[in-house]
């Protein structure tokens, strides 16, 4: 173990209500360089050519819906799969041929995969003793582990004797037990029901940035990646589509897989008129709006993405230089501290509107007619499809091509 890490025995004794909402984080575990790696099984490649730069520390969410590679590049990273081709790299040492208990990497699995004829003691204590550790100091590293969980109480008890949020914490228990260099989680609370998933989601954050370790964390649910991550890895087919800080992947998506898998979406699709003065005027069936001024040419075809909660919707036209369309309430849902509206639009087509309760229309109805409003800069350019890498992952790609 380099200086300057956090064993899950020191990490427990700072786990005392006191002094757990002080403790910063303590760098632990290594950095792990993904290195054009890809996976196929027969006809199917389920990874392409992936290339992921994870710095130590790094609490990484690799998001993406079901079938998309997900389980496959973690196993690969994990040593329970190998590779078609590409390296794995933790600093400059290449992992690819070492098998899974050499490469100190804790794994939760998804469904957790605990033995289910062993005690949760037992569960626990089977990463040491794979590494050959047993004595004394596993039977403390064991304890302290459960502890840490807060599971100590039940140290006897078999998986099925648990509920559901207990198994989840016997397998982390079991991923740490070791002070692994890095943690990989594949989808570790999809098994749980909402209020105990978001408590746990709280928790696991807080032991990310208690133990410093390097975390790569599966998940298809978008709100758990936006929550709980530093960056956000986004796939489609075995491909990274792109990667970058919950925000700016919410705020710039490149595309409209992004746009619409993380968070919602309105399109507005249209043709480029030219740029003046920082705004840009295109133009969408027989009306002109004006975006945030950008590189496309006039005549070029543009698409735009618009996020529900970016747009206004009134009774009466607001006029200014808010772009503006008249449109019909399809549905509307109340829900508290907001509205969301469904409105169909001559230009735009069918267009989904979040608004806050304070702001929104006194007594909407369906059927009604209503203005559509949203602000220049509400509004973010897609690239073209097919889908040009970001520049992080251009960077990334042309670092590794260039071997460094
Ligand atoms: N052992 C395997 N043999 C053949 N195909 C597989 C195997 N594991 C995964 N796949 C295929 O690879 C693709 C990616 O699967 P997976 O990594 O499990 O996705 P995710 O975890 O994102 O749901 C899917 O098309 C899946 O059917
Ligand atoms: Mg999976």
């Amino acid at each position: 173990m380099e200086a300057g890490h956090a064993s899950i025995n020191e990490a427990a004794a700072w786990r005392s209500p006191v002094t757990q909402m002080s403790a910063s984080r303590v760098s632990s575990g290594a950095g792990l360089l993904i290195d054009r790696v890809s996976k196929r099984y027969g006809k199917v490649m389920a990874v392409r050519q992936t290339t992921i730069d994870i710095p130590r520390g790094e609490f990484l969410t690799i998001l993406g819906p079901s079938g998309s590679g997900k389980t496959t590049l973690l196993m690969m990273v994990a040593g329970f799969e190998q590779p078609t081709s590409g390296d794995l790299r933790v600093g400059a040492k290449s992992i690819v041929a070492l098998p899974p208990e050499k490469r100190n990497f804790g794994m939760v699995f998804q469904g957790y995969a605990l033995f289910p004829h062993m005690t949760v003691e037992q569960n626990v204590a089977y990463p040491l003793m794979v590494r050959g550790q047993k004595g004394p100091d596993a039977v403390k590293k064991v304890k302290d582990a459960l502890e840490f969980v807060r599971l100590g109480h039940l140290a006897a008890r078999l998986p099925r004797q648990l509920s559901g949020g207990q198994q989840q914490r016997v397998a982390v228990a079991r991923a740490l037990v070791f002070n692994p260099d890095v943690v990989l989680l594949d989808e570790p609370l999809g098994a749980l029901d909402r209020k105990l998933r978001s408590e746990v989601q709280v928790e696991l954050k807080a032991l990310h940035e208690l133990l410093g370790s390097t975390f790569l964390f599966v998940t298809h649910d978008q709100e758990e990646a936006l929550s709980m991550s530093d960056r956000i890895a986004i796939m489609r087919d075995g491909q990274l589509e792109q990667i970058g800080a919950p925000g700016e992947l919410y705020e710039r998506p490149g595309n409209r897989f992004v746009a619409d898998f993380l968070g919602k979406s309105n399109f507005i699709e249209g043709v480029a008129q030219g740029s003046m003065d920082g705004v840009m005027v295109y133009q969408c069936g027989a009306r002109r709006f004006s975006a945030e001024a950008c590189d496309a040419l006039p005549g070029e075809a543009v698409v735009f993405a618009l996020r529900p909660e970016k747009v206004g919707v009134s009774a009466t036209s607001c006029g200014g230089t808010l772009n503006e369309v008249c449109g019909r309430i399809l549905h509307w849902n109340y829900f508290g501290s907001s509205f969301r509206f469904e409105i169909e639009t001559a230009e735009l087509g069918h267009v989904t509107a979040d608004v806050p309760a304070w702001k929104g229309l006194a007594s909407p109805r369906t059927g009604m007619e209503v203005f559509v409003n949203w602000e220049r800069n509400a509004t973010c350019r897609l690239a073209a499809e097919p889908y040009q890498a970001t520049p992080q992952v251009a960077h990334q790609n042309a670092a590794a091509a260039a071997g460094r």
